[in-house]
């Protein structure tokens, strides 16, 4: 089978030849069941009859590779695809560098290899669950459907992670699927592996920062774990950021048209200080303070993805190559870094600083900073609209020790330019960098849904272009 089609004949459409592999494909027919359990209790809740103009993987040639068309989500046709793969590949890093990569789970790294499948794999279900009621607030349907393929394409990250589970890891990995569907967001009993797994995210401004943001986090494990010397981790990696950048759109364009709207909203009303939050809010539009506010808590939530600054997992991790550094292919060093060092910041004597850890350690810290710098591409061009409207205001990502619950700085509190606070400060301080009760009060009253074709809720302007070249009338999801 050429490994660009995608068999779509059976339950699962797939390219990894599923139809040859009788175990695998009875482990995840009766895996299916529960998934589609899963996704009627804890996808969208409200829209499961409604049919969405959704994109569907049916290719992996990059040059066109999916098809739109209205389906009902509990429909959708969640698939195995991994990326082709690349003749005679070897291992692009860590003591194994320059051996032909692995197309079986080499047996010495199988439980450091499952960890790794199984924390990607439980972040995907986490974020369906933490957006299942916001269809309900959908500010129009252009972006009640964007995010319900964010939530479809999550779901069948899970599938990527899940095959690679039934396929690779025997009893174990069939156990890890399982549970993959059992623990829920938030829940007390049976949270989701990661802490920014387990928070809310109640309207949609939460929204699109989370898929700026965490979304962004996805890509940086994912572009770790692109360059795995596993080989079908690699691959299917490499297909899942395909789909991942259109997160990373909606997240990205989803700010630009709330700061868009507000600042032609003030400027139409002859507001110039975007400090005078009262005023601007009277104007049904968000005030740039409290997109600051939330940006600061989406981005220092998402920082602890990141893990220790220092961590011997990480170095393990690379050593035996299974999960490589950003874009580990286009950096130029010995790709193994047994010597050299790498600047780590921290907190010595109350202070923080810079100080040189050996390089395979700061693992966590490298991803973290490269991740800090992608984050800034998309920050910049938000400061670019406001600059537009001629608004004195500039969006900033807050220092990496604010905020923190993992890590070097989980110990401290900072704000956001980095000063230590004593505790006291903190707690009179905090609303003034993080949303307070009454500010998620106002963004809360502003969720009313749009569900008319074409039309915006009045804090967020509609998009440059439609999905799939759509005009602006165009009926998205049609409601049932
Ligand atoms: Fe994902
Ligand atoms: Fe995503």
């Amino acid at each position: 089978m050429n490994i660009q089609q995608v068999d779509y004949d059976g339950l699962i459409p797939n390219n990894v030849a599923l139809g040859d592999d009788v175990r695998v494909k009875r482990a995840l027919e009766k895996w299916h069941p529960g998934y589609i359990d899963w996704w009627n209790d804890m996808g969208p809740e409200g829209f499961q009859e409604s049919l969405v103009y959704l994109r569907t993987a049916v290719s992996v040639d990059p040059k066109g590779w999916a098809k739109f068309d209205y389906v009902r989500m509990p429909e959708y046709r969640w698939g195995v695809l991994l990326a082709p793969q690349l003749e005679g590949r070897k291992i692009p890093f860590g003591m194994h560098k320059g051996e032909g990569a692995w197309h079986e789970v080499p047996g010495e790294y199988r439980a450091m290899l499952r960890r790794l499948v199984v924390i990607q794999g439980d972040t995907e279900p986490a974020s369906v669950e933490q957006q299942r009621y916001l269809g309900k607030t959908a500010p129009s349907l252009y972006d009640m459907r964007n995010l319900f393929q964010v939530n479809v394409e999550e779901g069948r990250h899970l599938w990527a992670m899940v095959y690679l589970l039934q396929k690779y890891f025997g009893t174990d990995g069939r156990e890890e699927a399982e549970a993959l569907l059992q623990r829920r967001s938030g829940d007390p009993d049976t949270p989701r592996m990661l802490g920014a797994f387990n928070e809310k995210t109640p309207d949609w401004l939460s929204f699109f920062m989370f898929t700026y943001f965490t979304d962004r986090d996805g890509k940086m494990q994912l572009e770790a774990l692109a360059q795995s010397g596993f080989d079908p981790l690699s691959r299917t990696c490499r297909f899942m950021l395909t789909e991942e950048a259109h997160h990373m759109f909606v997240g990205e364009t989803g700010v630009t048209r709330i700061i868009q709207r507000t600042c032609e909203a003030m400027k139409e009303a002859g507001i110039s200080d975007p400090n005078e939050i009262e005023k601007v809010r009277k104007l049904g539009v968000i005030d740039l303070p409290t997109i600051q506010k939330k940006a600061n808590m989406h981005f220092s939530l998402t920082l602890d993805l990141f893990g220790n600054e220092i961590s011997t997992n990480a170095a393990n991790a690379f050593h035996a190559g299974l999960k490589g550094r950003y874009r580990e292919d286009r950096l130029k060093d010995d790709h193994q870094l047994e010597s050299g060092t790498y600047p780590v910041l921290r907190l010595i004597d109350g202070k923080i600083q810079n100080e040189d850890s050996p390089a395979l350690s700061a693992l966590n810290m490298r991803l973290r900073d490269d991740y800090v710098v992608d984050c800034n591409v998309g920050v910049g061009r938000w400061n670019k609209v406001i600059a537009e409207h001629g608004i004195a205001f500039e969006i900033k990502l807050p220092h990496v020790a604010f905020h923190r619950h993992i890590g070097e700085f989980s110990r401290t509190n900072a704000d956001v330019d980095g000063n230590i606070l004593f505790p006291d400060e903190w707690t009179n301080r905090r609303i003034d960098f993080l949303p307070s009760a009454a500010d998620k009060d106002y963004i809360e009253s502003l969720m009313q849904p749009q569900m008319e074709p074409g039309k915006f809720a009045s804090w967020i302007a509609p998009p440059k272009v439609g999905i799939d070249n759509k005009p602006g009338e165009f009926e998205y999801v049609k409601i049932a």
